[in-house]
């Protein structure tokens, strides 16, 4: 799909992201992960801003959001008032995004490794962009550790990409496993679908 057809699709959801916002399971992984975050953190893929009550404001120093959905970005804007957070945004593609190597505390990735064309080239930018010592986080859906399931999600990926403009059949693991950064901790639910992954970089 192109880029420009996938911003406009991710433009006409914000909606539906706003309704999900608070649904409780979701919530729950999210406040699991993203407590972790700490220092000076870069979200990627930042949409509503459904983690932003998540975030220790103890530990955080600093909070920038990337999207390349401007009507994302206006909802999130709101939420960061809401929850009284201090966010710098950035409108742009985080494909084409070039940050300062380890000028991250902490990287958080939810519910955005599903879109990008080349997801191993996308968590070595990660890699590069995030201290040493610092934190990887990731709220990823992809295939099932179930047969049938998967088997089910490769059918129906094409239709699934078209409707939401995301894959449904990403081998999230492997995906790690192929880029430059360290899992140090995995946590799967439903069948394997979900995973809650925190990583370091790898230098
Ligand atoms: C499925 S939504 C998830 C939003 C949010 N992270 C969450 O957990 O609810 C994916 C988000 O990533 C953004 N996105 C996808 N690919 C992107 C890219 N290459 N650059 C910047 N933003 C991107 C979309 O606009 C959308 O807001």
């Amino acid at each position: 799909m192109k880029k420009e057809k996938l911003i406009k699709k991710y433009d006409s959801q914000v909606s539906m992201y706003e309704n999900n916002r608070n649904n409780p399971t979701v919530a729950g992984w999210r406040e699991k992960l993203i407590k972790s975050a700490y220092g000076k953190v870069l979200e990627v893929g930042v949409g509503v801003g459904a983690n932003f009550p998540h975030y220790d404001k103890q530990k955080v120093s600093e909070i920038i959001g990337v999207d390349f959905s401007k009507e994302m970005i206006k909802s999130a804007e709101q939420q960061a008032i809401t929850n009284q957070l201090h966010v710098h945004f950035i409108h742009q593609d985080v494909d084409t995004l070039s940050l300062q190597s380890n000028s991250f505390n902490s990287i958080v990735s939810t519910l955005t490794l599903c879109s990008y064309p080349d997801p191993v080239k996308t968590l070595n930018k990660y890699n590069d962009w995030c201290q040493e010592d610092g934190a990887v986080l990731f709220l990823e859906h992809g295939l099932s550790s179930n047969i049938l399931l998967s088997m089910t999600q490769k059918v129906v990926d094409p239709l699934y990409r078209r409707f939401s403009g995301c894959h449904c059949d990403r081998d999230i693991l492997k995906i790690m496993e192929a880029s430059k950064l360290q899992v140090k901790h995995i946590e799967q639910y439903w069948s394997g679908m979900v995973s809650l992954i925190w990583a370091k970089p790898n230098k």
